[in-house]
């Protein structure tokens, strides 16, 4: 009998949260790291869906893409897909806050300021792990200014993952937008692993690898 493929959902990039039709709050993530992870599952021989906010990156071969723009939108699409997947690796840059209301139309400016009201965005990856399967493995990914290994390890129980994935977005040298990356990657049961500094790619591989350990036999 054929063993059936591991089926892997990745999200990847920044999502957009609109206050009227033409504006928005997000972050300067690429998508870079996702794309690479994509990549890199692809090349293990997953079956990958990739749920993607919007990036300047052509599609990759080999993997269903689900183009979304905002975190609802996101949380939607990743909602949908989770249930048979057995690896999520949910590694985009969710925006934390959104705008409480959208104005129908375009805002004018009359020289004076604007205050826009933010409300917290549901945190896709804990609503996705508070239903997991047994033998599903679940990676959380985190972009710290600051106490990288702190807020990772922290983050493990807080999300209800299995590894986390830390990268200190600070200074000039930080992940956001760069072709490099060096990850710390936290378990539980004390687990610590450096990957990189090394390309995107490279450290894409290395992760896939470190969770294909953690599979269940098939
Ligand atoms: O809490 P923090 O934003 O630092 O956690 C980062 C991790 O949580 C990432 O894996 C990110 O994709 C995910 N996340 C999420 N939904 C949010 C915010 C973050 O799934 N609203």
């Amino acid at each position: 009998m054929r063993a059936m493929a591991v089926r892997c959902l990745i999200t990847a990039g920044p999502t957009r949260e609109f206050f009227d039709p033409v504006r928005f709050l997000s972050n300067p993530s690429s998508g870079r790291m996702g794309y690479a992870l994509a990549a890199a599952a692809r090349d293990a021989g997953w079956t990958v869906d990739l749920v993607s906010g919007p990036v300047s990156l052509p599609e990759p071969s080999g993997v269903m893409l689900y183009p979304v723009v905002t975190a609802e939108e996101m949380m939607r699409q990743a909602d949908a897909l989770f249930g048979p997947c057995d690896v999520l690796l949910m590694c985009a840059a969710v925006s934390d806050w959104r705008p409480a209301s959208r104005h129908a139309s375009k805002l004018k400016k009359d020289g004076r300021g604007l205050t826009v009201e933010l409300e917290p965005v549901p945190d896709i990856l804990a609503a996705l792990s508070a239903r997991r399967r047994p033998g599903q493995v679940l990676v959380g990914f985190a972009a710290e200014t600051e106490d990288v290994e702190a807020n990772a390890v922290a983050k493990l129980a807080k999300k209800g993952v299995d590894l986390v994935a830390a990268n200190s977005v600070a200074g000039p040298d930080g992940a956001f937008g760069s072709e490099d990356n060096a990850v710390l990657l936290v378990g539980r049961d004390g687990f610590r692993r450096r990957l990189g500094p090394a390309s995107k790619s490279e450290v894409a591989r290395l992760l896939v690898a470190e969770v294909a350990l953690r599979l269940p036999s098939r």
